[in-house]
């Protein structure tokens, strides 16, 4: 079958670039997406079930840092397009391993546009009609006070975890391919998004299980900090026009336009569980456990989007109750999703099924 474009999708199997690759595959039947991850812990394909067998998908297991290899996918597929999610995405990991995170997001995206660039070069068309869109996080622009300053595309970068040191990293280098070689590039930060599919190490699908489960909510600190939350299929959709109308050289700031102070999240997220699963109002209020803060915690983070609004049309189009109440049923309902994140079952099952990748 002849494909109008290929484009790799790198992290697919992951909370977000589940969403992408779903999203694309359904609406772009005439293109093949090439869903490229290595299965860590954070990447579950039980993400994608519902569009394997599309006749439009493929799933290729590899290390974004394995030069080679992917230089050969890009190759093989004549690839025209890399929207790159790969990368550990925890803080908190980040914290207690910073090694790994600059492996990963640091070696791995820089390792990527040495294959993109190698290969883009020697096609016959050049970098014409080929795209490199790196997806990047708020946290590389610092953190604001309590007031209500914003970050804009413009914002000087002062990342303070290891997590977006590293993200900021591959980002200066992603500017630096475009600026040197001409590699047609694309960087987005994004701001916290929730939604189905997120590995319950994050604030939102941590809570919801621990409230059903009726375990402690470790809030760190007082939870006074401020993160702007969007639902993960508005920034699907803002990738998607983003990848198909964005200028290469530019940088678009995605946000939700929904600031919370997380103690104020841990009480809707306890109103909406506490309500579906048919318990009396504030029945789980006694969980919440004020735990030792983060080290280095960040304030806030509070993303300014309107370059996007006004240059593309792009605005979430979900409120956050909605977003919330959407996401809180999704987990309640796939209980079984969780419990094989939980006990790790999900990773035996698809490593064994490309043990040999
Ligand atoms: P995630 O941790 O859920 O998924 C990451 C995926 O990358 C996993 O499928 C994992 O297997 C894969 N991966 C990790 N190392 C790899 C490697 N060496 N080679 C190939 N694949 C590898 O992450 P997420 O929350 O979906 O975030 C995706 C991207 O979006 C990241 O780059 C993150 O920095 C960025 N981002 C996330 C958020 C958020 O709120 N989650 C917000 C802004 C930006
Ligand atoms: O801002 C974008 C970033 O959002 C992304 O780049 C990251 O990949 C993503 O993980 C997310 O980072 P955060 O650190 O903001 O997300 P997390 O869900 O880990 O934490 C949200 C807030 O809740 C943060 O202020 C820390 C706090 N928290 C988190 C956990 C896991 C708690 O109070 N208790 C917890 O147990």
């Amino acid at each position: 079958m002849n494909f109008e474009r290929n484009i790799i999708v790198t992290g697919g199997a992951g909370f977000i670039g589940s969403h992408v690759v779903r999203r694309l595959v359904r609406n772009y039947p005439a293109y093949r997406i090439i869903n490229v991850d290595l299965l860590t812990y954070a990447g579950n394909l039980e993400n994608l079930k519902d569009i394997e067998n599309e006749p439009n998908y493929l799933f290729e297991r590899a290390d974004i840092c394995d030069h080679e290899k992917m230089s050969r996918l890009i190759s093989r597929y004549n690839v025209s397009g890399i929207i790159h999610l790969a990368a550990e995405s925890h803080v908190d990991r980040s914290i207690r391993d910073p090694f790994t995170f600059a492996c990963t997001n640091v070696m791995g995206t820089l390792s990527l546009l040495q294959s993109a660039r190698n290969i883009w070069e020697q096609s016959p068309d050049g970098y014409h009609g080929k795209l490199f869109y790196h997806i990047s996080t708020d946290e590389v622009y610092g953190a604001l006070p309590f007031d209500s300053s914003l970050f804009t595309e413009s914002t000087p970068y002062s990342p303070h975890s290891p997590y977006s040191a590293s993200k900021a990293s591959s980002d200066h280098f992603v500017r630096a391919f475009h600026d040197t070689y001409g590699l047609p590039a694309i960087i987005t930060n994004c701001s916290n998004n929730y939604g189905p599919y997120q590995f319950p190490e994050k604030l939102i699908p941590l809570f919801i299980n621990n409230i059903r489960q009726g375990k402690p909510l470790p809030v760190y600190g007082e939870g006074l900090n401020v993160r702007d939350w969007l639902y993960v299929e508005d920034h699907a959709r803002a990738i998607d026009l983003i990848f198909h109308k964005g200028t290469p050289g530019d940088t678009y700031n995605i946000g939700g336009f929904n600031e919370k102070r997380n103690i104020d999240l841990v009480h809707s997220l306890i109103a909406v569980t506490d309500r579906l699963l048919g318990r009396p109002q504030g029945a789980s209020l006694p969980l919440i456990t004020h735990v030792t803060d983060r080290k280095g915690h960040d304030l806030r983070y509070a993303i300014d989007a309107s370059k996007l609004q006004r240059e593309l049309g792009w605005t979430p189009s979900l409120q956050f109750e909605e977003g919330l109440e959407r996401t809180v049923r999704w987990y309640l309902d796939n209980e079984e999703w969780m419990e094989r994140v939980t006990s790790g079952a999900y990773e035996n099952y698809y490593r064994e099924m490309y043990a040999d990748r």
